[in-house]
């Protein structure tokens, strides 16, 4: 297991200070120059998303590093985990901010250190992004071994409940405003039109996206007043390697889309404008909400 392994695709002799002015728990917004002597956004913000080597995580790390946050990224291949956080830097012309966190977050100690290394970084959190998530093998419950259904719920819940425990204790700590709460601090859990809608032969992934809505409202409920709002995303069939089978099989792909009300497949993209909403001040009333991005699946589930 690699516990948190950290590692930073930056040239050594660039600052590794984040900019960020905060005056009385707000941050000030301000552009900080590039490797290329350019301005880039720089919002002051800062957001880990989990799982976001590829598919719909990276599609949100980007989203957010294009919006002027700092990133952090995880997933358990390094390679691959290595390579986007190359294309978010070459996308933002900026490498100071974005930073990848290796691991696996089912494992308690990925997920303290994906955390206190984010803090370590750039010095506070104000987004957690629990995407990291798993299908599962395609079984029924009576072909279902332990392990099999230990690995899903590890990963796609008890992962999420790590990590958020994890970023609450430091954005009530970083974050702290004038009457001691965090500052629209965000956690955004990407569950599943499958929280909601049983799937056949899927029972751990239905069963670990039912318990993420319960997670998202429980949580929501406690840190309302604290400054931190949960929420989650329901995505429907979205474009990713996780669909690669449908994908690959034309049939198999008309079929889904002819079942969906706008008869198409979704695009990471698509989530990840609405992660970068849900963190945004323009979301400042919503808690304890999921939100359906399915391209309409679930009205004729
Ligand atoms: N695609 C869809 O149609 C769809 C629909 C509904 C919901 N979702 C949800 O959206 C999320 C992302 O799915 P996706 O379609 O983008 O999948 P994907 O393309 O397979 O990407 C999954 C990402 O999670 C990482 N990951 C998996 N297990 C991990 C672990 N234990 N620790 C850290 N990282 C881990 C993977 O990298 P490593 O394997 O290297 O760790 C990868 O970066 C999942 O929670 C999924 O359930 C997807």
């Amino acid at each position: 297991m690699v516990a948190g392994n950290f590692s930073q695709d930056r040239d050594s002799s660039i600052s590794t200070t984040p900019i960020a002015v905060i005056i009385r728990g707000y941050v000030i917004l301000h552009d900080i120059m590039n490797e290329e002597g350019n301005h880039s956004k720089n919002n002051g913000r800062v957001a880990v998303v989990t799982g976001s080597s590829k598919g719909i995580g990276k599609a949100i790390a980007t989203e957010f590093a294009n919006a002027g946050y700092s990133v952090v990224l995880n997933a358990r291949n390094e390679v691959e985990l290595k390579q986007a956080a190359e294309d978010i830097s070459k996308s933002i012309k900026d490498s100071r901010k974005v930073v990848s966190i290796s691991g696996d977050i089912s494992q308690e100690p990925v997920c303290i250190s994906l955390i206190e290394g984010t803090v370590k970084q750039f010095g506070r959190i104000d987004v957690l992004v629990n995407n990291a998530g798993i299908g599962g093998e395609s079984k029924k419950i009576h072909e279902l071994t332990e392990k099999e259904w230990d690995e899903v719920i590890d990963i796609n819940l008890k992962g999420t409940f790590l990590c958020t425990r994890e970023a609450v204790k430091n954005m009530m700590k970083s974050g702290s405003n004038i009457q001691g709460n965090a500052n629209n601090c965000s956690i955004i859990n990407i569950s599943s039109v499958h929280e909601q809608i049983p799937q056949p032969e899927s029972a751990p992934y239905a069963a670990s996206k039912g318990g993420m809505e319960m997670l998202t409202k429980t949580a929501a409920l406690e840190l309302a007043d604290s400054g931190i709002r949960v929420n989650g995303i329901a995505p429907g069939a979205i474009a990713t390697d996780m669909n690669k089978e449908v994908l690959e099989n034309q049939e198999k792909k008309e079929k889904k889309e002819q079942r969906i009300p706008v008869h198409r497949i979704g695009q990471p993209e698509e989530i990840a404008k609405v992660a970068l909403f849900l963190a945004s001040e323009n979301a400042s009333y919503i808690a304890g909400t999921t939100i359906y991005v399915d391209g309409g699946l679930t009205l004729v589930s």
